[in-house]
């Protein structure tokens, strides 16, 4: 079978480079052939995503003072409505959230980020899950375990698009 090479964007919101962190290890796990471009949001802004053309888009965003990454819903509306004026689609995407505190505590957070995604028509096929990353202290870094849960995350995420 002869496999495209896909294009994919990385889009972070990061103050101390936690999104940035965790961008870099996702892009790390993808195949060689893969055209692969990283950014943060606010110095990409999404018509120059849209002109890009990507197939798949991964966003991530941080919890902060118990707000769900709002610059990143806000950027993904903005995606949504230059894809549409495009006329233009991106075929996959998916989100990640850190934070510092407990996974169990989060729970909201994630779905309405999810919530997000899923009503953006113009990316075809959202990820039925949000890769979530849990620091130690706000500066970072990461528990290890997160590290390793993502890893597998992106492996699950790319085998779906494989698929
Ligand atoms: C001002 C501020 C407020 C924060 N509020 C929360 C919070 O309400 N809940 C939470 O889980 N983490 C909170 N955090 C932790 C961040 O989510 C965490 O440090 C994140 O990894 C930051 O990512 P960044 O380095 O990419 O900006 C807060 C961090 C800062 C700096």
């Amino acid at each position: 079978m002869v496999f495209k090479k896909l294009k994919l964007w990385i889009l972070y919101d990061t103050k101390f480079g936690n999104g940035k962190t965790l961008a870099d290890l996702l892009k790390n796990e993808f195949p060689e052939e893969w055209e692969i471009k990283l950014g943060d949001l606010k110095d990409v802004s999404p018509n120059t995503v849209v002109c890009d053309a990507p197939d798949v888009i991964i966003l991530g965003g941080a919890i902060r003072m118990f707000m769900g990454a709002p610059a990143s819903k806000k950027w993904l509306k903005q995606l949504n409505n230059e894809l549409d004026l495009a006329n233009k689609k991106i075929q996959y995407g998916t989100l990640f959230l850190t934070h510092v505190l407990a996974t169990s505590k989060i729970q909201g957070y994630n779905k309405r980020f999810l919530r997000k995604l899923k009503k953006s028509k113009r990316i075809v096929k959202p990820y039925p899950q949000i890769l979530t990353a849990r620091v130690k202290e706000v500066e970072g870094p990461f528990l290890e375990i997160e590290l390793e849960k993502a890893r597998k995350y992106i492996r699950e995420f790319i085998k779906w698009i494989e698929s």
